[in-house]
C-alpha cells in the first residue's frame, strides 16, 4: 500500500466518522423539535386516563344539584337563601342539625347567638337576616294544634 492509498483510507474513515456524528446530531435535533411541538408525548399515560375519567362526570353540575326541591348534598330545602345557609351553616356540623330543628325566629337567633358565643361561629353580618328568614320560612315550629274533629264515627249505643 503506498502513502497515497493510506491517506485516502484515513480520509474516508474521518469522513465516515463525521457523517455519523452529524447523523446523531440530526436525530437528536429532530427529536427535540418533535417533542417541543408535541409536549403531550412526555406525559405519562396514567394522568391522561384519570383526566378522561373526570371529564365524563360533570362534577360542578352534580355538586349543588337540586332534586324534588331538596339540595341533594345537604338535604336543605331549595328556597331563597339556600346557598347562604349552605355556606355558613354546614361547615362545622352536618345540615341535619339544621333540618332536624324547627324553631321560631327568636329561637333561631338565640341558637345562632349561642354558637357565636360558645362555638366560634363568625359574625354573619347582613347574611344573618337572609339565614334567619330562610330558617323561619322553611323550618318553623311544627304546628301542635288540636287534631281535626272526628267524622263518621259509629257511637256505641249506651242504654
Ligand atoms: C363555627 C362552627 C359552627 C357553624 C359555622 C355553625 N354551627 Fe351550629 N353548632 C355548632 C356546634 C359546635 C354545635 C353543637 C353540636 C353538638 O351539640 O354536637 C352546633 C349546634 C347547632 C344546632 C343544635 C342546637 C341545639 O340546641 O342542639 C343547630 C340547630 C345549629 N347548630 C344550627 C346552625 C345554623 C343555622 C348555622 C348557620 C348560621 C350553624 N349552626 C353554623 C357549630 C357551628
Amino acid at each position: 500500500m503506498d502513502e497515497h492509498t493510506k491517506f485516502k483510507q484515513r480520509a474516508k474513515a474521518i469522513y465516515q466518522m463525521l457523517l455519523g456524528i452529524f447523523g446523531l446530531f440530526a436525530v437528536a435535533a429532530f427529536t427535540i423539535l418533535f417533542l417541543m411541538l408535541n409536549p403531550d408525548l412526555l406525559k405519562k399515560s396514567g394522568p391522561q386516563v384519570e383526566e378522561m375519567e373526570y371529564t365524563t362526570v360533570p362534577k360542578e353540575d352534580d355538586f349543588d344539584k337540586i332534586e324534588n326541591g331538596i339540595h341533594v348534598r345537604t338535604g336543605l330545602v331549595d328556597a331563597e337563601g339556600l346557598m347562604t345557609v349552605v355556606n355558613n351553616c354546614t361547615n362545622c356540623h352536618s345540615a341535619k342539625l339544621v333540618t332536624q330543628n324547627r324553631m321560631n325566629e327568636e329561637r333561631w337567633i338565640t341558637t345562632i347567638r349561642w354558637m357565636q358565643e360558645t362555638q366560634n361561629l363568625w359574625d354573619l353580618g347582613p347574611n344573618e337576616k337572609i339565614i334567619v328568614n330562610y330558617l323561619v320560612s322553611n323550618y318553623p315550629p311544627e304546628k301542635k294544634g288540636r287534631r281535626e274533629n272526628l267524622k263518621d264515627i259509629e257511637w256505641y249505643d249506651l242504654n
